[in-house]
């Protein structure tokens, strides 16, 4: 099959568009390297350096097909800068993705892929388990920006007749177990990548943000899904497209809290990891695990690699031998 992926240069598109090519697929990415890398652009795909904001670039590109399908990883996505510069996010990550979609809608695409995310999931009383009925409320513009993307794909499946998968990931981690690519967003906020600085002491120490949480140890606790896993739901989600459009939480389905991660980048490395505590920041919720119970009965998807201590030695082992992240 020939897929077409935005964003390929960046940490999840990267990992799809690698597994896609190792299960013998042909791959064409698309991607300004706003905060992609040249490096993490598997060799065997093909590359288009085209910003989706530039809708006749895009459109030139996706007239390039037939494509299997179309899967939109390319976004703005640090909730925090999207709380400060509001217009900017909701505006980007509409436009572009409203650039991709009426391209692919001109040009008769019929499965799309859309990289959604948990922060959709930003109201009060939320289960500790958040299935995919759970009601959306979000957060920040940038989850904002996800709904209307969501939204638009459903009018291009009742107009255009292009059915969509939109897939609310929850934290994705780790990185290839062969070691090829890796996780290196600059700047860096997730946990994982920042522990494992702090561990081999590439930054002095890491914070915790808040011990009082109502959670096992009260620190927060999070869902992390191995990347590898998530890009395999990619593939697998792909035949179901065939009949209708979907949307899925996708995560792990456990809760690790934050001194969890930090035990078991210890047990893994062997080495004691310096940290501190610190305020809670504000927004941050006490506990966002995903139900991806009827994604796992649907498509018979079962994550391979998503237990704690692979998730973290493959990032480690990742961090170790590129100390300074892509080259490029
Ligand atoms: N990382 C996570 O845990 C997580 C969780 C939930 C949802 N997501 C979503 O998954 C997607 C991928 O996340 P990631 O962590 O790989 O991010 P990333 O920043 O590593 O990758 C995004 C890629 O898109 C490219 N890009 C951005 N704007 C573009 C534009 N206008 N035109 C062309 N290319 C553009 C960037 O250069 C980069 O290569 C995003 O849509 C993000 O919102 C990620």
């Amino acid at each position: 099959m020939r897929f077409l992926i935005t964003g390929g240069a960046g940490y999840i598109g990267s990992h799809v568009a690698q597994r896609l090519l190792d299960t013998g697929h042909d791959v064409v990415i698309l991607d300004n390297l706003s905060t992609g890398h040249k490096d993490a652009i598997p060799p065997e795909a093909e590359f288009y350096d085209i910003d989706l904001a530039d809708g006749q670039a895009t459109a030139q590109c996706v007239s390039c097909g037939p494509w299997d399908a179309v899967m939109h990883f390319a976004a703005l996505s640090l909730v925090g800068v999207s709380m400060e510069r509001p217009y900017e996010y909701l505006r980007s990550n509409a436009v572009t993705s409203l650039n991709l979609i009426e391209a692919c809608a001109k040009y008769g695409v019929k499965r799309f892929v859309f990289s959604s995310t948990a922060a959709l999931f930003g109201g009060k009383n939320l289960p500790p388990v958040i299935p995919d009925t759970a009601p959306v409320e979000p957060a920040s513009p940038y989850g904002e920006s996800k709904l209307i993307v969501e939204r638009a794909l459903k009018w291009a499946d009742r107009i255009h007749g292009m059915r969509s998968a939109c897939l609310r990931y929850f934290n994705a981690a780790g990185a290839d177990p062969e070691g090829r690519l890796g996780e290196d967003h600059r700047p860096e906020t997730h946990l994982i990548p920042l522990a494992i600085d702090a561990l081999l002491g590439r930054r002095s120490s890491l914070k915790l943000f808040g011990n009082d949480y109502p959670t096992k140890d009260g620190t927060c606790v999070r869902d992390y899904i191995h990347v590898t896993d998530l890009a395999d739901a990619h593939i697998y989600v792909v035949s179901k497209l065939d009949k209708e459009s979907v949307t899925y939480n996708l995560g792990n389905g456990k809760g690790f809290s934050n001194l969890e991660v930090i035990e078991a980048l210890e047990r893994v490395s062997g080495k004691k990891l310096p940290w501190s505590w610190a305020p809670r920041r504000m927004g941050d919720p006490a506990s966002l695990v995903a139900d991806s119970s009827r994604f796992r009965a649907d498509l018979g998807w079962n994550p391979l690699y998503s237990d704690i201590d692979s998730i973290v030695e493959t990032a480690l082992r990742w961090r170790i031998t590129h100390p300074n992240g892509y080259a490029s």
